[in-house]
């Protein structure tokens, strides 16, 4: 009998790999009723895999990593699953201070954090702040995000400058809407992962996924492993990207 069990030899990896991908991290919630929990349990092995696959995506050398955490429209949930959410993104926030210290990646946040709780809109600050030079992988965390709701604010920030002279109107392009944008100065995503075998975009990264590839899994985020994103990997570098040409 040798000592030591042979570990699993690691996956070859596709040569061609996603610069940007997206990540709407759906079903929590039935993952949790089909083992007779409540819905926050579901959120809670949801920000267990979440974890996982942020440093999974920094092993594999992705550049950028979007995740959906919380969307506009999901206040419409009831209080107690809403505070679960926010809880868990505290919880993340203030447990993951050390790391954020020692890791290489860059955590940023979009979205409209206007209604969010002051202590989580300083924790989100103080990530930003600690891991603002880091070099690896850049995670943005969308949090009371909304694509429609971003696309809005760009106008109004377009609106805002030309109203002041300061941009005339006829320089409004898709360059000064992406710079406008919560993602400005980042690539678009390549690859936006849904797991759950839900087939939407729900309104995630809505101008920047024009030329994105979509890979849909039927499997529930909270058991989303390691393997499953190296499978949607595979995928992605078997399609063929043409972004409207030949
Ligand atoms: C969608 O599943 C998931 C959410 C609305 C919340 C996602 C939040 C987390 C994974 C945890 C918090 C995040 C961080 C960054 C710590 P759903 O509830 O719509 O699932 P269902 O479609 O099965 O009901």
């Amino acid at each position: 009998m040798p000592l030591f069990r042979k570990k699993a030899p690691e996956p070859e990896l596709p040569s061609v790999l996603p610069e940007h991908i997206g990540i709407i991290m759906d079903g929590n919630g039935r993952w949790a009723k089909k083992r007779g929990l409540p819905r926050r349990a579901g959120h809670g092995y949801g920000a267990q895999t979440f974890r996982t696959i942020v440093k999974h995506c920094e092993k594999r050398g992705i550049r950028y990593l979007t995740v959906y955490a919380f969307s506009t429209e999901n206040w419409k949930r009831p209080q107690e699953e809403v505070d679960a959410i926010m809880n868990l993104l505290r919880d993340y926030l203030k447990e993951s201070l050390a790391d954020f210290q020692t890791e290489n990646i860059r955590t940023r946040f979009i979205g409209n954090f206007e209604p969010l709780a002051p202590d989580i809109r300083a924790l989100m600050r103080e990530a930003e702040e600690v891991t603002r030079d880091k070099t690896g992988l850049t995670l943005n965390i969308a949090v009371n995000y909304g694509g429609r709701e971003e696309i809005a604010h760009a106008a109004r920030l377009l609106a805002e400058e030309a109203a002041a002279g300061k941009l005339p109107p006829g320089d409004i392009d898709e360059q000064a809407l992406s710079a406008r944008m919560y993602t400005a100065g980042q690539p678009d995503p390549d690859l936006i992962l849904r797991p759950s075998g839900e087939y939407r975009t729900s309104n995630f990264l809505l101008w920047q996924s024009a030329y994105a590839e979509y890979v849909f899994m039927d499997i529930l985020w909270p058991d989303f492993r390691p393997a499953d994103l190296d499978m949607a990997l595979a995928e992605y570098a078997r399609r063929s990207r043409r972004f409207g040409g030949v």
